[in-house]
């Protein structure tokens, strides 16, 4: 019997899990990242990690198929190097060769985002449709694209960053970690949120937040929630830019259905009404016709699942 490591590498934990040949998430671990180390410190925990998950269950190494990985950042898949990780201050990490010469395995790397919609479609909230696109909203915005149930990774893999869509206009912008201004990260992930708010309160807004010691945009939401002004401003646009990029991304690719994840979904239906509302209004009418904007799924689990399935359907 084969199994699979599905490994899905996010700013602050390394989730690992194994997985049967037909996708079926049979155990899971979770470590440290180790970013503040460097790139080799987190090669290293990705090994460790992979090796430790296999010595605790009832598998052996050698039943191991192949390992599939998913990285926040922009990626050369066929090479398998994270060319720039805004995120986690990657810049040309050949991740593939290292892992495969560490693990002796089979390995394939994909963006961390490609791989969670990947993951959704194939056993999430796109379950049985062909054309899907989902955003993750936390410490970043990632975006990923599938189409004919594959995912879209353009001609050199830079497909589906929609988190560096350029939306916020000029005189509203701010930078981004990828060194541009206006991107819909920038507003829309967490970090652009808390960063929203921390202004706010410096500026000496009237807010309830000021009164909030550690702000994360939990904090944010529950007082937007609770009628805070200011939070609420503060949400309508994080939502605002989500639906005004979905009806861009609705009328080049029309697909079925927007899944969106990540810990900023959990605010639940007070954000996704709102994101519906922008796209409703912005987007034409026979083009949003049978298009749905739907949680995500899968939550934690997406990344491990669809980073398994890059080897699984490989
Ligand atoms: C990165 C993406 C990543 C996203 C979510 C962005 O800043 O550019 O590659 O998918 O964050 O982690
Ligand atoms: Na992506
Ligand atoms: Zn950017």
């Amino acid at each position: 019997e084969k199994i699979v490591i599905g490994v899905d590498i996010g700013g602050t934990a390394i989730k690992v899990g194994i997985c049967s040949m037909e996708g079926e998430l049979l155990h899971t671990y979770e470590g440290p990242t180790g970013v503040e180390k460097g790139s080799d410190e987190v090669c290293k925990n990705i090994a460790d990690y992979a090796r430790l998950i296999v010595e605790q269950s009832s598998f052996a190494w050698d039943q191991v198929e192949g390992v599939g990985i998913g990285i926040a950042g922009f990626l050369d898949m066929a090479q398998g190097i994270v060319k720039f990780s805004p995120n986690l201050h990657f810049h040309n990490v050949p991740l593939k060769a290292i892992l495969e010469e560490k693990l002796q395995k089979k390995v394939l790397v994909n963006n961390d985002a490609n791989v969670a919609a990947l993951g959704e479609a194939w056993a999430g909230a796109g379950r049985g449709i062909s054309d899907c696109v989902c955003y993750t909203l936390g410490t970043g915005v990632g975006g990923g694209v599938i189409i004919n149930g594959k995912i879209v990774e353009g001609s050199r893999g830079m497909a589906g960053e929609l988190g560096h869509m350029s939306i916020v206009p000029d005189l509203e912008a701010i930078q981004c970690g990828c060194g541009k201004m206006g991107c819909l990260e920038s507003v829309s992930s967490a970090t652009g949120i808390i960063r929203m708010a921390k202004d706010a309160v410096e500026r000496g807004d009237r807010t309830s937040l000021s009164f909030v010691p550690d702000i994360m945009a939990k904090e944010v939401f529950d007082a937007a929630k609770a009628g805070d002004e200011v939070a609420i401003r503060i949400v309508n646009r994080a939502a605002f830019y989500l639906g005004k990029s979905m009806a861009a991304v609705a009328v080049v690719l029309n697909p079925q259905r927007f899944i969106i994840g990540g810990g900023v979904s959990k605010a639940g239906e007070f954000l996704f009404e709102q994101i519906r509302e922008v796209f409703q209004k912005m987007t034409p009418e026979i083009a949003q016709e049978g298009v749905e904007i739907v949680p995500a799924i899968l939550g934690n689990n997406a990344g491990i699942v669809g980073a398994a399935g890059l080897i699984i359907r490989s």
